[in-house]
């Protein structure tokens, strides 16, 4: 792979029409010790130009619902299934999606999450490796192996959904809340269990 210093993919040229549709790659962001790991199917326009996912209206939605379940932007982590923008935002394709699992791959292992949320259809086909309905799937908790680790991932629709069908905007809100209370359980003791287990 282009090294991977930091997380960052600084030179890649596996995927030949991403790479003449480019500006930039644009890299994951956020700590790396993050609880929640958001992905997304891959930069836009606005991300494109400044080099951050979810910097565009997807990302106004998608900050403002972090705020309101007390989840700010900056104690996530977000990255998205290919890091460069497909050209006329068409969905990437299979070949692009699986060059650039690895990079992907690498981030989960090295932040080892306590949840990893799919927004949308794209990154939860592809972390899940099967077709999902994800307006119906939306908030469901999966186990899932990821590169031989067991991962939980839960399922959310993607932000911009909620700009095209407002009736999706409580799917989108509902999975949020439920992410902050995957988060808060096991910042609370650890194990994933609440402290009122037992009684
Ligand atoms: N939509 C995505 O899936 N990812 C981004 O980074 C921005 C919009």
């Amino acid at each position: 792979m282009g090294s991977m210093e930091d997380l960052r993919v600084s030179a890649c040229t596996r995927c030949p029409e991403l790479v003449d549709s480019r500006s930039q790659i644009v890299n994951g962001a956020g700590p790396e010790d993050a609880d929640v790991l958001f992905v997304g199917e891959g930069p836009g326009a606005q991300e494109d130009e400044e080099g951050e996912p979810f910097v565009g209206r997807s990302g106004s939605v998608l900050d403002e619902q972090l705020r309101i379940v007390g989840l700010d932007r900056d104690r996530i982590r977000i990255t998205n299934c290919v890091r460069c923008r497909p050209p006329e935002n068409r969905d990437p394709t299979k070949d692009e999606l699986e060059n650039c699992r690895e990079y992907l791959e690498a981030e989960i292992d090295r932040l080892d999450p306590d949840v990893i949320v799919t927004l949308g259809k794209v990154p939860t086909e592809h972390l899940l490796d099967r077709s999902v309905a994800v307006t119906k799937e939306a908030g469901s908790l999966e186990d899932v192996r990821i590169e031989g680790t067991p991962r939980r991932l839960l399922i959310c629709v993607h932000p911009a959904a909620t700009l095209y069908d407002r009736s999706q905007e409580e799917t989108f809100a509902a999975a949020l809340e439920r992410a902050a209370e995957l988060a808060d359980v096991d910042a609370s003791n650890g194990s994933g269990q609440t402290r009122l287990d037992g009684f």
